[in-house]
């Protein structure tokens, strides 16, 4: 879900509407704001886009210069008019948007309807508005230091009192929050881009802090009500990042950026042909201790680790465990203190990527983490950063973010590897001009997209899809599988390219399509006969691979897609365009949000 919150001098409502389209990507079941009019608390919120609350504020007449607003990703409770966001206590006299599930809200439901509290909506965050009404005793914050402490589980909140006309409150744990500093005006939002138009100034708050907003002020707390000195986080980059820049899609803008971000990331780390990991300060006595390396993310983050697995273990010759950060946190991880994890997340703020870096730390691994957001939970509760300069990413489904961590991951192997004598200096010099040659690769297959384009409008009715790899390929299968069901909601499975024949291979039928990436030159003679098996089956083929592959393929396939004749070893960073291309133009075709898939938030803050 996304927040926001605004109070000055200007009308209230365009402004948080504004910040709501910016956080749209955050979830869009429904939305909803609240404003407080002199006095009197205003509501209006309903199921659906941010699009169908715009179209009913057209009716009326808000003139409020303070006010909250919601976007929802549903978790308890459907989407409907009365789940939606902000949720009003029993006398209307507070107002709250929340992000986060609140894990103790059946007790709390159960004291508070000893008490007379009658609850209208399915959701957990309703207990939050009746408990701070049953604390509010005319201080707002007292009231909401009061929730805090007996609320469980994660939460951005934002609180607004009916008697309270000149100032709001709002707090945060585990769910990120970050307040705006303006002129005669301040504000609150889950994340920068929503009010970045307005302000550069910003606070992060901590887990547990509560601030109090007034126009001309913004005092932070933390848990025991203590006043906390806020460092000033100035935000470097601009508003056009986060627009669309004449683009359909931001989907498309954001590939269309892969290969400035990718030199983004790549170029400050390689000076004078040596390497240079900003914030990574891992020695060579470090690694030379390591016996094992856990990668732990969730969604593209994960299958940018799952690429990390083979690279490090060939590169520097470490045994590498990659999970989903949702497993790795409950299965009571074996981890010493001779391991490290390293953490991956676009966002930085993904719920259960933090809480399994939690864990990770408890038991004592060292977290070095690859993170798109500066100033973000993850970053901030890692030993080392390695920081992806992607910019901000906003249609939800990844596309840039993963180039910028495989590149990140790329650096950090052949740091280890160089550091732990497992790679020679010229070893790494060849693999680092590999990577140096990506992003004109990247331009060259998006100046081609058309023929991509062609294809989907030939194969968009497809209900099933196999994606099929070996080696690195298979993991860039994960990814490629992923995007086309994210966005297009055809059925996708990816499969190890020897491991279909094992069961998979019953599902494929006369007219199947398959994608197969062949990159890998070791194993490609594998791969041609793992494609002769489906195609004896009926399927039809469609191979990516390196340019010097393509009279070959030819003869076994139905369309091969050519990539500029990259190395084998770092071909996932260039070859997962086209992956991406493909999905957005097979969603396209099917007439789909492209930006805003159905059911899904770019960042997911609950478990
Ligand atoms: C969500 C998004 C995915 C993303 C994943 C991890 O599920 O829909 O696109 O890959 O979270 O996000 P992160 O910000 O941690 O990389």
């Amino acid at each position: 879900c996304g927040i926001v919150g605004y109070i000055g001098m200007k009308k209230a409502i365009p402004v948080l509407l504004n910040g709501l389209s910016k956080l749209e990507y955050r979830g869009y079941d429904s939305a909803g704001i609240a404003i407080n009019e002199d006095g009197r608390l205003r509501v209006e919120k309903c199921k659906g886009r941010l699009s169908s609350l715009e179209e009913r504020l057209k009716t009326e007449k808000l003139d409020g210069v303070m006010g909250i607003g919601h976007t929802r990703w549903a978790t308890h409770g459907e989407p409907n008019d009365i789940n939606s966001h902000p949720h009003i206590s029993q006398s209307g006299e507070i107002a709250v948007v929340h992000n986060g599930i609140i894990e103790n809200y059946i007790q709390l439901k159960e004291f508070l309807a000893e008490n007379g509290y009658v609850f209208k909506s399915d959701t957990d965050t309703e207990v939050v508005a009746h408990l701070v009404e049953y604390y509010y005793k005319g201080d707002l914050l007292e009231a909401v230091m009061k929730v805090i402490d007996e609320i469980e589980g994660s939460y951005a909140l934002g609180v607004l009192c009916k008697d309270d006309s000149d100032m709001f409150v709002c707090a945060r744990k585990d769910s990120p929050l970050v307040i705006g500093l303006g002129n005669g005006e301040n504000f609150i939002a889950s994340d920068i881009p929503a009010i970045l138009e307005y302000t550069r100034d910003i606070y992060i708050l901590e887990d547990k802090e509560v601030a109090v907003l007034t126009k001309d002020s913004v005092k932070v707390f933390n848990s025991l009500g203590a006043p906390v000195k806020k460092e000033i986080f100035k935000v470097d980059w601009d508003v056009e990042a986060a627009e669309k820049g004449g683009f359909e899609h931001f989907m498309m803008k954001e590939m269309y950026e892969e290969p400035k971000v990718i030199r983004d990331t790549f170029n400050p780390r390689v000076k004078n042909g040596e390497l240079v990991l900003d914030n990574i300060n891992i020695t060579k006595e470090d690694i030379e201790k390591l016996q094992k390396i856990h990668i732990v993310a969730c969604g593209t983050a994960y299958h940018a680790g799952v690429v990390g697995k083979y690279i490090i273990e060939k590169l520097c010759r470490i045994s590498v465990e990659v999970d989903v950060a949702s497993e790795f946190r409950y299965r009571d991880p074996l981890i010493t203190d001779k391991e490290l994890t390293i953490i991956i997340s676009q966002s930085g703020e993904t719920l259960d990527t933090l809480f399994a870096l939690r864990e990770a730390k408890k038991k004592g691994s060292r977290i070095v983490s690859i993170v798109n957001v500066v100033g973000s939970s993850i970053a901030r509760s890692s030993d080392d950063v390695l920081y992806t300069w992607a910019g901000p990413e906003i249609a939800v489904a990844s596309t840039k973010a993963y180039n910028t961590q495989l590149t990140a991951l790329y650096l950090i192997a052949l740091d280890f590897g160089l550091k732990k004598g497992t790679i020679s200096k010229q070893e790494a010099d060849e693999i680092l001009s590999s990577l140096r040659e990506i992003p004109s690769g990247i331009e060259a297959i998006l100046e081609d997209k058309e023929s991509i384009q062609k294809f989907a409008h030939r194969h968009y009715n497809a209900k099933s899809i196999f994606f099929i790899g070996r080696s690195l390929d298979y993991a860039l299968s994960m990814e490629g599988s992923l995007k086309l069901k994210e966005i297009s909601y055809i059925h996708s499975e990816a499969y190890a390219g020897g491991e279909l024949k094992h069961g998979t291979i019953a599902l494929i039928e006369k007219g199947t399509l398959v994608v197969c990436p062949m990159t890998q030159d070791a194993l490609f003679d594998k791969m041609v006969s793992n494609i002769r098996e489906v195609k004896a089956r009926g399927a039809v083929v469609l191979a990516i691979t390196q340019n010097r592959h393509k009279e070959e393929l030819e003869k076994t396939t139905d369309l091969v897609l050519t990539i500029p004749d990259v190395d084998s070893l770092v071909s996932p960073v260039l070859a997962v365009t086209p992956l991406q291309l493909f999905a957005y133009y097979m969603a396209l075709e099917k007439g789909c949000d492209v930006d805003k898939p159905r059911n899904l938030a770019k960042s997911v803050t609950v478990e």
